[in-house]
């Protein structure tokens, strides 16, 4: 495995429907340099990655995702499409399953029309509300809401746990960073934001149970306690264990880093930002999946929603347990 990274996301348009106040994204960009969906599969050749993620700006913008998403699927990734949702329908989600999706993460930063707000997308929750019960119903268990704990929101971990319940959907919880934008306002930083984010996560830990919902191992939600505590995590290894496709085709070591390499240029890349990289200002999902042996990697991220599938359970019922 060291040759190549584990996880590659592939940010497969610029442009977004949303202005979210945490991110650099939002609105229309130019995509005409866009990759098409077959220059995916030389990626997918010379990369070989375990994980793929496809993201954006807004991955539902483009027209052609499912075939973006065939192309990507000529290997067997286990392929998690990071999405707002504000343009999913239950016809595109039985689309992008059969396509080759096995993991819809949908992000959700408030469990009410704070949303809208945060988002700067009116009407997004409600949306939200109609459809994402309407594709958990058809009983695949693979929605995971993706909630990015901030200043604004650190009151409602739990009750964002609670509409993943009442969805009858999982949660994973990320870390905000401020190097996207350069806004320190929602990172946790006082004594009482910190307590406040130990009482949640403390809160979380408890009501877990053998469905795994709660989709984060305890040893990544301990990571990210530590992250807010610290104001940053170490040891980094982007570019290396994993690393960004740009929608014109450049590699890039993360999302928040903008040296750019073609594809023959990986083991540059690795050479001159992955080995010298002081870089800690993150501790989003794409690096809590890999700061971890294999073994673990699979199991968490893996075999265990592969055994789940396999069982042929219930939504909800008989994941095996994480971390
Ligand atoms: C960049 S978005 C791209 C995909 C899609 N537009 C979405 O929002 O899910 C992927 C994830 O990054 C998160 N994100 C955005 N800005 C962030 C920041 N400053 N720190 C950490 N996560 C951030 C979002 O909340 C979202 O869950
Ligand atoms: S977080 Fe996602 S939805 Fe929000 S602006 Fe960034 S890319 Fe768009
Ligand atoms: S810690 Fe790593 S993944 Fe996060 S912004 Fe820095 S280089 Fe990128």
């Amino acid at each position: 495995m060291a040759g190549r990274p584990i996880v590659v996301s592939f940010e497969v348009t610029d442009s977004c429907t949303c202005y979210c106040k945490h991110c650099d994204h939002g609105g229309p960009r130019d995509d005409s340099q866009n990759l098409k969906p077959a220059d995916y599969r030389r990626y997918m050749e010379a990369l070989r990655p375990c994980v793929v993620q496809v993201s954006g700006g807004e991955p539902l913008m483009r027209d052609d995702l499912v075939e973006v998403i065939t192309n990507i699927k000529t290997g067997l990734p286990y392929t998690i499409l990071v999405s707002n949702w504000s343009l999913m329908t239950v016809e595109k989600y039985v689309a992008l399953r059969k396509a080759g999706i096995d993991q819809f993460s949908v992000s959700l930063d408030f469990p009410d029309e704070r949303h809208d707000v945060f988002r700067r997308h009116p009407g997004l929750y409600e949306h939200l509300s109609r459809v994402v019960p309407r594709c958990a119903a058809l009983g695949h268990d693979d929605i995971v809401l993706n909630s990015c704990i901030t200043s604004e929101n650190l009151e409602t971990v739990n009750a964002m746990a609670d509409q993943a319940r009442q969805w009858r959907v999982n949660i994973c919880y990320s870390a905000y960073s401020a190097r996207r934008t350069g806004c320190q306002d929602y990172l946790l930083r006082s004594p009482d934001q910190l307590a406040r984010l130990n009482a949640e996560l403390d809160r979380v830990e408890s009501r877990r149970d053998p469905t795994n919902w709660v989709v984060n191992s305890k040893t990544t939600l301990d990571a990210t306690r530590r992250y807010f505590e610290n104001g940053g995590t170490p040891g980094c290894t982007a570019g290396w264990r994993f690393l960004v496709v740009t929608s014109d085709g450049w590699l890039q070591p993360c999302s928040m880093q903008f040296r750019r390499y073609r594809l023959e240029e990986r083991e540059r890349m690795v050479e001159e930002f992955s080995r010298n990289n002081t870089c800690d200002e993150c501790y989003v999902s794409i690096r809590s999946y890999v700061d971890k042996n294999f073994p673990t990697l699979l199991w968490e991220n893996v075999s265990g929603y592969f055994s789940f599938q396999g069982r042929g359970e219930r939504p909800g019922q008989g994941k095996p347990s994480q971390g």
